[in-house]
C-alpha cells in the first residue's frame, strides 16, 4: 500500500533517486534502500566502504550489510547491486558478506564492482587502528580514512590491480615504501597485538618489516578469483541504464554532519557522504538525481565515536561513556528494569540510557553503544542546505512515554573569544547557523523548544492523520523551523511501518 502511494506521488516520472541521511549515519537508510529496491533496476554505492552498517528487516528477519549494497535482497529477482568508483573496496569484507547470504541461500549474480574503485589493503586497517589510540575520533577500524589519504596522495591500488597479480606486486612494493617510515617506527607489540584480530586472517605478520608483501599478493590473488566475474566500468554501466531510461537508486552511506567536505571537523569520515558525493563516486551528476530521500532520526539522534554533540544526553559524561566501549547486554542486565522511569529521568544521562535502550542505538558495525540526544534543527536544517529540502523522518514511533521532547533550535556560543567566520564569537554569542568547525560546536550550548510528549503506540498506524496531535506538532514546527518538506514517516523497522504524507 505505501508502496504504491510512494511510486504515485514521489518517484512518478524519476529515473534516479537517492538515499542519504542528514545527520551523523544510522538514521534508517537500509530500511528506504531495501524498500526502494522494488522500484529500481539498479541499486549504487557510491562513497564510504566497510564502515557502513545497513539494517533491513524483513518479516522480522534481520539482515545487516556493510559493504555491499542494501538491494542485494533482490538480486534473485535480477536487480543489479554496484558497488561504485567512490566506494573504498575491501575484498574480504565482500567476500564475508557473499557466503553470508549464500547461507541464507541467496547465490549473488548480478553485482558489478568498478574497476576503479580504491583497494583497502591490511596496512590501511593497520594504521587506522594504530592511529586512533592517539587521535581519539573512534574511527570503525576499517582502514577507510587511510585508504582514501591513500587515494589524495597518489599511492592507492584499485580494483583493477588485483586482476593483474604481476602489476599488482609491483606497485604494492613501490608503495609500500612509502610507508616505511611509518612501519619502522610502530611499536612491534602493538601492531601484532591490532594484527591478531579477525580482519587480518588470512594475513601473516612479518616480524622484521611487518607487512608482508608476499603474504598480501597471495591473500589478494584468491580474492580476486572470486570476484573477477563481477568486475566491470560501472560508471561507463550507470550512464548507460541513465540513457536507457532505467530506474536507479543511489545509496548513500554514513551522513551529512560526518562528510570530509561538510561534516564536523576531525570528527569525520573520509568521504563526501552529501548527496554530490554520493552521485560523483556512482559514476552520475547531481544533477540527475531527480528526488532526494534525506533521511533524520527524529525526534531524537545519534553519533557513534567521538566529536561534538551539542543536543547529547548527559554532554560529555556521555561521550566519554560511550567511548568507554559499553555494550548492549551490560546497559540491560543493569538498567533495563528501571526503563520507564529512565525515560522522564531529571538526570539527562541516564535519560540517555533509558532512550538508548528503548530505540536500540547500538551499532550495527561496531556494536558500540551509540551517544544519544535531542533532535538539532541547526544541524538538520545545515545538512538539508546541501542535501535538499525533502525529508524522511525515521524512528518516529520510538519516544511514546516520554513526557517532554526538546528541539534544539539555537546555540549559545559559551567558550573563550574566538575569531570565526570573520567576526569574533564571545561568550554569550547566539549561533543560528551550525558550525562545522569542531572547535566552536564543542563550544555550542543548546537552546531548547520544548514539546508534550504522546503514550500511543504509533508502530501501526498508515495514515498521518491518526498520528497523536502531539507527533502531528512537532513535525509540522520542524517544516516551518527548516523550510523543507516532510513527506514521509517511518513508524517502525519494517516496510510496511511507513507512512506517506506527501
Ligand atoms: P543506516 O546505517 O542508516 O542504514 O541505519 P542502521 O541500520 O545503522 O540503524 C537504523 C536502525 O533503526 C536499524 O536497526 C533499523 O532496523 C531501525 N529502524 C529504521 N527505521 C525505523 C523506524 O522507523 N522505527 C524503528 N523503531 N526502527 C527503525
Ligand atoms: P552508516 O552508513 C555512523 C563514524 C565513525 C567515526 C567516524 C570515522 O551505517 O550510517 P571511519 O571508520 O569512517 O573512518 O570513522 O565516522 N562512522 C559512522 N557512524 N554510521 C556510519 O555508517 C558510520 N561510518 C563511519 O564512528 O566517528
Ligand atoms: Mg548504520
Amino acid at each position: 500500500m505505501a508502496e504504491k502511494l510512494i511510486e504515485e506521488r514521489l518517484l512518478k516520472g524519476k529515473q534516479v533517486v537517492a538515499v542519504v541521511c542528514n545527520q551523523w549515519g544510522d538514521t534508517g537508510k537500509g530500511k528506504f534502500v531495501d524498500y526502494l529496491s522494488d522500484w529500481a533496476d539498479i541499486i549504487v554505492r557510491g562513497t564510504g566502504g566497510a564502515n557502513a552498517g545497513h539494517t533491513i528487516i524483513v518479516n522480522d528477519k534481520k539482515h545487516v550489510f556493510h559493504l555491499i549494497p542494501s538491494g542485494i535482497l533482490f538480486d534473485p529477482k535480477g536487480k543489479i547491486n554496484i558497488i561504485g568508483r567512490g566506494v573504498v573496496f575491501d575484498p574480504k569484507a565482500l567476500i564475508e558478506e557473499l557466503d553470508m547470504l549464500e547461507k541464507e541461500g541467496i547465490i549473488v549474480k548480478h553485482l558489478l564492482i568498478s574497476h576503479e574503485a580504491p583497494l583497502i589493503l591490511p596496512y590501511h586497517i593497520l594504521f587506522d587502528r594504530y592511529n586512533d589510540a592517539l587521535e581519539k575520533v573512534g574511527t570503525t577500524g576499517r582502514g577507510i580514512g587511510l585508504c582514501y589519504s591513500d587515494l589524495v596522495s597518489r599511492n592507492a591500488l584499485f580494483v583493477n590491480d588485483m586482476l593483474n597479480p604481476g602489476m599488482f606486486k609491483e606497485k604494492l612494493l613501490k608503495y609500500v615504501q612509502t610507508k616505511r617510515n611509518i612501519l619502522d617506527c610502530m611499536d612491534r607489540d602493538v601492531a601484532k597485538k591490532i594484527m591478531s584480530h579477525g580482519l587480518f586472517k588470512g594475513f601473516e605478520y612479518d616480524e622484521k618489516d611487518i607487512i608482508n608483501i608476499d603474504s598480501v599478493v597471495n591473500l589478494y590473488s584468491k580474492y580476486a578469483e572470486r570476484i573477477r566475474g563481477f568486475v566491470t566500468n560501472t560508471s561507463r554501466y550507470v550512464q548507460s541504464a541513465l540513457r536507457e531510461g532505467k530506474h536507479i537508486l543511489l545509496e548513500g552511506a554514513q551522513g551529512l554532519l560526518l562528510s570530509i567536505d561538510y561534516g564536523t571537523t576531525k570528527y569525520q569520515t573520509s568521504s563526501d557522504c552529501s548527496i554530490e558525493g554520493l552521485a560523483k563516486g556512482s559514476g552520475l551528476k547531481e544533477k540527475d538525481v531527480g528526488y532526494v530521500f534525506g533521511i533524520a532520526k527524529s525526534f531524537y539522534m545519534t553519533r557513534v565515536g567521538n566529536g561534538p554533540f551539542p543536543t547529547e544526553f548527559g554532554g560529555k559524561r556521555s561521550e566519554k561513556y560511550c567511548y568507554e566501549g559499553h555494550e548492549k547486554k551490560e546497559e540491560q542486565q543493569l538498567y533495563g528494569v528501571q526503563l520507564s522511569e529512565l525515560l522522564n529521568s531529571k538526570d539527562e544521562f541516564m535519560q540517555g540510557i533509558g532512550i538508548r535502550l528503548l530505540s536500540d542505538e547500538y551499532g550495527a558495525t561496531t556494536g558500540r553503544t551509540r551517544r544519544s540526544g535531542w533532535l538539532d534543527l541547526v544541524a538538520l536544517k545545515y545538512a538539508m542546505s546541501i542535501n535538499g529540502p525533502n525529508l524522511t523522518l525515521t524512528k518516529v514511533d520510538v519516544l511514546k512515554g516520554v513526557k517532554q521532547i526538546k528541539l534544539c533550535i539555537a546555540y549559545k556560543y559559551i567558550g573563550p573569544e574566538i575569531n570565526f567566520e570573520g567576526r569574533m564569537l564571545k561568550t554569550g554569542t547566539m549561533l543560528k547557523d551550525f558550525p562545522r568547525f569542531s572547535e566552536i560546536l564543542y563550544e555550542c550550548e543548546p537552546i531548547y523548544q520544548d514539546f508534550s510528549g504522546w503514550d500511543e503506540d504509533i508502530s501501526m498506524m498508515t495514515q498521518y492523520d491518526e498520528l497523536p496531535v502531539q507527533v502531528k506538532k512537532i513535525i509540522e514546527f520542524m517544516e516551518e523551523y527548516t523550510g523543507g518538506s516532510i513527506d514521509i514517516i517511518s513508524v517502525g523497522p519494517e516496510r510496511d511501518q511507513t507512512i506517506i504524507r506527501r
